[in-house]
Order: C-alpha cells, then structure tokens, then sequence
C-alpha cells in the first residue's frame, strides 16, 4: 500500500496520479485535501509520513506546487527520506542511492505525463545497496544528534 497526498495547488495533479496507479492497479490511501481548498502543505506531509512510520504503507507520493515545501516538512519526520524529483533520472537514482520512502512533485511543475512516469519508477526501483547503505545509515544517524 502507498500513501498519497496533496496541497491545493499539488491537487489536480494528484488527481491524475490516483488515475494512473487506478490503472496499474495499485493500491493506495489518500491522505487528504479532499477538495482544491487552500490548506497548508506541512499538514498534510505529517499525515502521509505519519503512514509510512507506523507501517501502513511503505512509500509515499506527495504534491505541493513545487514539490519543495512539502519535502522540506516531510523530511523533518524521523525515518522519512522525501526527494522531490521533477524527472525521471533523478527519482530513479534516489530509489536507487538513497533508498528515498517519499517521492515528492511540484504540480505547478511537472506535467501529468511525465509526472505518471516519475510515479512508475519510484516505485518500481529498488534499493541497491552496499555502500549506498552505508551513506542512508548515516543519513538515520544524523536524525540521533
Ligand atoms: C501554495 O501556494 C504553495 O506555496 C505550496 O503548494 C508549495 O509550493 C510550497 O512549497
């Protein structure tokens, strides 16, 4: 299971996201807003991350209008690794270096054709590991000091 969510402005794109991954048949659990009604990004980024630390799910999208205010307050929740990723190299590199459980997009950004492939490999890539898992263990250990 994923976890999703939205400000106003990162909305219509999450619209077309839950479309795509209604598609590909993946599941999901929308987090909110529920409607394109000014609300505040750090929110909704506790919500979705509050999902993934208890287990719920195990990765999350989330949108805002640029992608950046939603990850900074994501990554502010221990045990979250949020990039915000407007293409698809580096959303399949995040995966794959630093094992990123986030993926965050601006949706006054991207638009939703390149978003729906960002969205594919994020979650279809994996961690590599080896000395990558060396460099996230010390990403954890800064969240200690
Ligand atoms: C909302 O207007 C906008 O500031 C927010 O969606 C986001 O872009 C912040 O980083």
């Amino acid at each position: 299971m994923i976890a999703i969510g939205s400000d106003h402005a990162g909305f219509p794109l999450k619209q077309e996201i839950k479309q795509f991954l209604d598609e590909q048949g993946v599941e999901y659990l929308d987090v909110g807003c529920f409607e394109p009604v000014s609300c505040d990004y750090p929110d909704i980024a506790e919500a979705l991350c509050a999902k993934i630390t208890a287990g719920e799910c195990d990765k999350g999208l989330l949108f805002c209008g640029t992608g950046i205010g939603i990850s900074m307050a994501a990554n502010k929740v221990k045990g979250i690794r949020a990039a915000c990723c407007d293409d698809y190299f580096s959303a399949k590199y995040t995966r794959l270096h630093n094992d990123a459980n986030v993926l965050c997009m601006g949706g006054r950004v991207v638009g939703p054709g390149e978003a729906c492939e960002i969205v594919n490999v994020f979650l279809n890539t994996g961690f590599e590991g080896g000395k990558h898992a060396r460099r996230v263990e010390k990403i954890a250990a800064l969240e200690e000091k």
